[in-house]
């Protein structure tokens, strides 16, 4: 007889995911991130916070207009504008859902509520009451619930199933509890609260001592019923519990948890690297499950004990997690038919034209390169996922000098609609400050370039240089990516694809004002 629990995996990468400074993802992002995580079945998809701009409003609507197979759930503070926008996102889902939060805990009552208790659990009633005037499914958080008195948190969450919330989230919102504390918060709500069982316990922690995986395990352990989570545990400052670290130690630790999850688990490498692509968070090499090394060995001791069988070191199989078996090595004579099958292999859904493209990039690099292997086609996806639907810039040439006696000169021409525009510049602080010097010329923007990397896609001295970019414009952040076999030419396209950015926001911005003064 198979009594294990069944555990709800709520995702939330695309709201509080998309909180990670510069992480944020226009539309067409958004659907194909919300598409990743249907494939790999999680139960609820948290969209957004529809309330907080029009670009939230409008991508969580489609997503719940679009998407079928999990539940599309919005946020919204305990107001009445809040929820009624929430709805308004969610309601033509398959299976909508409100998630309305307040803060409960002493210091956020008296600095930034400035409420009593009992305004508190009436603003919450009142709150929850209205979601469910317009749908059933109504999840309720008492923010920063972990730093919350025991006793209020008991009245708070009683209160808020009484008014018709069937999901409780008790979240570790500035990422302060530790598994034990975690754990006895469960049991004391299971224990003390006397409509407990109307509801899911959920549990939403945050990563600030490094803690949210093994606290989210903890509050599973002692009964919680929903888990929220990011891919690639991104979110607000050090993140959010990681869905492929918890779910695989559900799994693989089956004996101690005894529950399951409804995920397959073999596209968590495949919506890793998607998210990674489209939020430009690059996963760090060791990162558990989903890491580049996750699952090499280097010790000689350690290669000969797996050869001779794998368990010796390995307590999770490569293909579980959707890590393709060999590093495919594609070459010149590869036809589009294989580049498509690898990059499906991969994770990679590409419509036709996006492959279109990444086969166009793929050629040229063959001529460059003989051996094609699954980290430069990746880079090369990447930085076709990275590049808007409307490239309004695009590099069409340049010369670079530079050199330990010289001052540096570089010289950039763009196309920007039928214009071909070139500029030359002299001194700066080296070719890539100076590179920007320029495009600012050209562009008129004015850019700060706040993070700038440049690592190889694969090994071997012809591997492409992928560069990514971070750039500050307007008090927002950008990202850009670029690839190229040369490094400078990668960082050039770097910096020109956030310009890109740039420039779909200003249209994006010009479009709603017409549309305000219209209205
Ligand atoms: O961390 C938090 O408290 C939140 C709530 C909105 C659930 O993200
Ligand atoms: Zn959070």
């Amino acid at each position: 007889m198979n009594d294990s629990r069944s555990i709800l995996i709520f995702d939330t990468t695309l709201r509080d995911g998309e909180q990670s400074p510069g992480a944020s993802m226009n539309l067409r992002e958004k659907l194909e991130v919300a598409q990743a995580l249907i494939d790999l079945r999680v139960d609820v998809i948290e969209a957004g916070f529809p309330i907080a701009s029009p670009g939230d409003f409008e991508a969580v609507r489609e997503i719940a207009t679009v998407m079928r197979g999990a539940r599309i759930c919005g946020l919204a503070r305990c107001s009445d504008q809040d929820i009624d926008r929430a709805w308004e996102a969610v309601k033509h889902a398959e299976q909508p859902r409100i998630h309305v939060f307040l803060a409960t805990s002493a210091i956020h009552r008296e600095f930034k509520l400035r409420m009593t208790r009992e305004e508190i659990i009436e603003r919450a009633v009142q709150g929850v009451r209205r979601a469910v005037s317009y749908c059933d499914d109504i999840e309720f958080s008492p923010e920063d619930a972990a730093r919350t008195e025991q006793d209020f948190l008991c009245q708070v969450v009683e209160a808020a199933i009484d008014a018709g919330a069937k999901t409780i989230n008790i979240p570790d919102t500035v990422g302060y509890a530790v598994p034990e504390q975690m754990a006895a918060t469960i049991s004391m709500l299971l224990n003390r609260v006397p409509n407990i069982d109307r509801a899911i316990l959920s549990v939403h922690c945050h990563n600030d001592l490094g803690l949210a995986v093994a606290n989210s395990l903890a509050a599973v352990a002692a009964g919680a019923g929903q888990v929220e989570c990011t891919i690639n545990g991104i979110g607000e400052r050090a993140g959010n519990c990681a869905l492929e670290e918890v779910v695989m130690a559900l799994r693989t630790r089956a004996d101690v948890y005894g529950c399951t999850t409804g995920i397959d688990t073999r596209r968590l490498v495949p919506t890793s690297r998607l998210v990674s692509a489209i939020t430009g968070l690059q996963v760090q090499r060791n990162k558990a499950i989903v890491g580049r090394n996750a699952f090499a060995h280097e010790a000689g001791i350690h290669q000969d004990g797996v050869l001779k069988e794998r368990t010796t070191y390995e307590i999770m199989r490569p293909e579980d997690v959707g890590l393709p078996k060999n590093d495919l090595v594609l070459g010149k004579h590869s036809g589009r038919a294989a580049l498509a099958d690898r990059a499906r292999q991969l994770g990679f859904r590409l419509s036709g034209e996006q492959l279109r493209q990444v086969f166009e990039e793929f050629k040229k690099l063959a001529d460059k390169k003989k051996e094609i292997y699954d980290g430069d086609l990746t880079a090369l996806i990447e930085q076709q996922l990275h590049g808007g639907e409307q490239e309004e810039w695009q590099l069409a040439g340049y010369q670079i000098e530079t050199g330990s006696d010289g001052t540096p000169e570089v010289e950039l021409t763009l196309i920007h609609g039928d214009e071909r525009m070139t500029e030359r510049l002299q001194g700066g602080d080296g070719p890539i400050d100076l590179a920007f010097n320029v495009v600012e010329r050209l562009t008129g923007l004015t850019l700060q370039c706040r993070d700038y990397q440049v690592r190889s896609a694969t090994f071997g001295r012809d591997a492409q240089g992928e560069a990514s970019i971070e750039i500050e414009h307007d008090g927002k952040l950008y990202r850009g990516f670029g690839v190229s076999t040369d490094t400078v030419e990668a960082s050039l396209k770097a910096i020109v694809s956030a310009v890109n950015r740039i420039a779909a926001e200003q249209r994006r911005q010009t479009r709603q004002e017409k549309t305000a003064t219209e209205g």
